[in-house]
This record gives structure tokens, C-alpha cells and sequence, in this order.
């Protein structure tokens, strides 16, 4: 038997930073998946757990029973093999298998990546197993997995590459609510090699809300009346005042310290090459810009490349998909 799984990656619209205050936020599922396929190994003395990822390249096994992965990374910095370990130990996957990770969702660049394959590695592993996962269980899961791997992480990523759509995650996190819109939404990712430290990102905007509280309090309130103003903007498919809020959003991510020369930049260019809004997704320091371009898909892609990486990306309305081959 060989079970495929596939999740999609995500950008965050509005609401970034402010969601670690318990604020909305909103997030979309972009058409750029992680596929993760499980098949069983032919040589079945092999005990161990092969794991190959095709980009970037990489290939390791998974030893269960020593707890550990081979060779070990001396800096212990596994990357995305970490949450695969961890999201087969969720389904007690035994060992005499291989899994290959097909990655077209760019590393480091804010764009859930992590959350993709880990929740592409839950549903096929269960699925492999035996186990009938429902949707909230698979998010529930690898949230969880996220946690592990991450010490700390809002539930954003995993839901909406479990669900995918559009997702409004209402005050502190309570709960998941799919928008319904029925207009176009194109949109264009720039990104640049230059990761973002999302630890460290949300670190300097809490020291920058104790030193001065009165002043960023104010601005993490405001980001949540944009998010409140773009849901509504969204699902009355106002394209001006949807733009004119990511707009005003970049400025108070920039006002939180959180903006770099290169994301600027590319925010100015898809501007002046005629997005109607323009803004950091994700954590920033680095990473993902996100561009709102009704009819200029193709010039803000290519303004952009011009300095940075970006492509345009579709929402993908289906979330985690699996696919079993007898
Ligand atoms: O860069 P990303 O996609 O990991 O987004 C981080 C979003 C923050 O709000 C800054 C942190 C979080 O856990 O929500």
C-alpha cells in the first residue's frame, strides 16, 4: 500500500503579531503544497524509517526505537525532519517504512511550510495506519507537533493548511471560522533568501510593549479593528478598502520594529507597479511580502523578480488531501 498525503502552504493577511495578543487574524491557504507519499520499505529486515526530501535534497532515517535521527545534525538543526519525527510518533508509525517529502512551498519565508508537511505527514501516516483522523484531529495534532518542535506557535498554520480557504481566527484563538468569498483574490508572494526569526521577531515586539506600553498597546488594537474591517472588506468583496487596510497594516508592522530595507522594498515596487495593497505576511525581519494586484498579477511578479524571488499564488480551497494506492 502507498499513501499520499498533500497540504497547502499559507500567507497570513491580517494579523500578524497582534494574534500573539489574543487578536484576530486572517489567513489564506496558497495553491503551494508539501506532499508527503508512505510506502513500504522492500527490504523488510531494514527497521528503520527512511525519510528522502526532494527540495532541497535531503535524506535521513528515523531509528523509533533509539529515539533519534541518522546522522545526527551536530547543531541540531534538523529542519522539517523534526516534524516528520514528531507527527509519526503522534500515530505510532512502526518503523519498515519510507517516506518522500516533495516540497514546493519555500523554506523560511513565513509561508507554513513546517505546518504543510506536518500536517501532510499526520494524515498520511494515519491514514497508513489505519487510523481515521477527522479534519479538527489532524489540526489538533499538529498543533501540537508544532508546539514540540517550536516551544511556541499559534494554531494559524496548522488550521489552515488542515482546512484550507480563507480562515478568521477570532480573538484568542477560540475559534476557526472559513470565509465564504466569491470574488477573484490575486495575489502575489514576494520573498526574499534572507529568513525571518520569528522567535526573535516576537521577542522584540514584546520588549518593545513593556518599554512602552501606552503607545504599542494602541497599535496591536488598531491591527485588530483592520482585521475586523477586512473581513468584512472580504466578504463584501470591497477591493479599495481591502487594499487601503493592508496598507495601513504595514505601516503599524513597521511601527512595531518588525519591517527590513528588503520587504520595503518590495513592498514600494508592488506599489508603484500597481497593487492596490501591499504588506509584510508573516513574521517579518526577513521572509514574505504579501501584494494585492486585481489585473496586475503578472507586472508586480515581474517588478519584483527583478530584485527578489515572487510568484503569484490562488487560494486553495482544499486543505490536507489523501490519496491511497492499493
Ligand atoms: O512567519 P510566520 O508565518 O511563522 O508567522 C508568524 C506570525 C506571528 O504572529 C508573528 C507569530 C505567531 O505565532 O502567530
Amino acid at each position: 500500500m502507498q499513501v499520499t498525503a498533500t497540504a497547502p502552504g499559507k500567507a497570513i493577511l491580517f494579523g500578524e503579531h497582534s494574534v500573539v495578543y489574543g487578536k484576530p487574524a486572517i489567513a489564506v491557504a496558497v495553491d503551494r503544497r508539501a506532499q508527503v507519499k508512505i510506502q513500504k520499505l522492500d527490504n523488510t529486515e531494514d527497521n528503520t524509517i527512511q525519510v528522502k526530501v526532494k527540495n532541497p535534497p535531503l535524506s535521513r532515517c528515523i531509528d523509533l526505537k533509539e529515539d533519534r535521527i541518522i546522522p545526527e545534525d551536530k547543531n541540531n538543526q534538523n529542519g522539517i525532519l523534526d516534524y516528520i519525527f514528531k507527527s509519526l510518533k503522534k500515530v505510532n508509525q512502526e518503523d519498515g517504512i519510507e517516506i518522500t517529502v516533495d516540497l514546493k512551498i519555500p523554506l523560511g519565508a513565513g509561508l507554513g511550510s513546517s505546518a504543510a508537511v506536518t500536517v501532510a505527514t499526520i494524515a498520511a501516516a494515519s491514514r497508513y495506519n489505519q487510523i481515521n483522523l477527522s479534519k479538527d484531529e489532524i489540526a489538533e495534532y499538529a498543533h501540537q507537533v508544532e508546539l514540540e518542535v517550536q516551544g511556541a506557535a499559534s494554531p494559524i498554520d496548522t488550521t489552515i493548511s488542515t482546512f484550507g480557504g480563507i480562515i478568521y481566527l477570532s480573538r484568542n484563538a477560540k475559534t476557526a471560522i472559513p470565509l465564504q468569498i466569491n470574488w477573484d483574490l490575486p495575489l502575489v508572494i514576494g520573498y526574499t533568501e534572507k529568513p525571518g526569526n520569528t522567535g526573535k521577531l516576537v521577542e522584540s515586539v514584546r520588549l518593545k510593549r513593556k518599554a512602552y506600553p501606552e503607545i504599542i498597546n494602541p497599535i496591536l488594537d488598531s491591527m485588530e479593528r483592520i482585521t475586523e474591517n477586512a473581513r468584512e472588506a472580504l466578504l463584501h468583496g470591497n477591493q479599495k478598502k481591502l487594499g487601503d487596510l493592508m496598507n495601513i497594516n504595514q505601516g503599524l508592522l513597521d511601527a512595531l520594529g518588525v519591517n527590513s530595507i528588503e520587504l520595503s522594498n518590495m513592498v514600494y515596487t508592488a506599489r508603484n507597479t500597481g497593487a492596490i495593497g501591499s504588506k509584510i505576511t508573516g513574521a517579518g525581519g526577513g521572509g514574505s511580502i504579501i501584494a494585492f494586484c486585481p489585473n496586475k498579477l503578472e507586472k508586480v511578479v515581474s517588478a519584483l523578480e527583478a530584485s527578489e524571488n515572487a510568484f503569484s499564488v490562488h487560494i486553495s480551497p482544499e486543505g490536507v488531501q489523501v490519496n491511497v494506492d492499493e
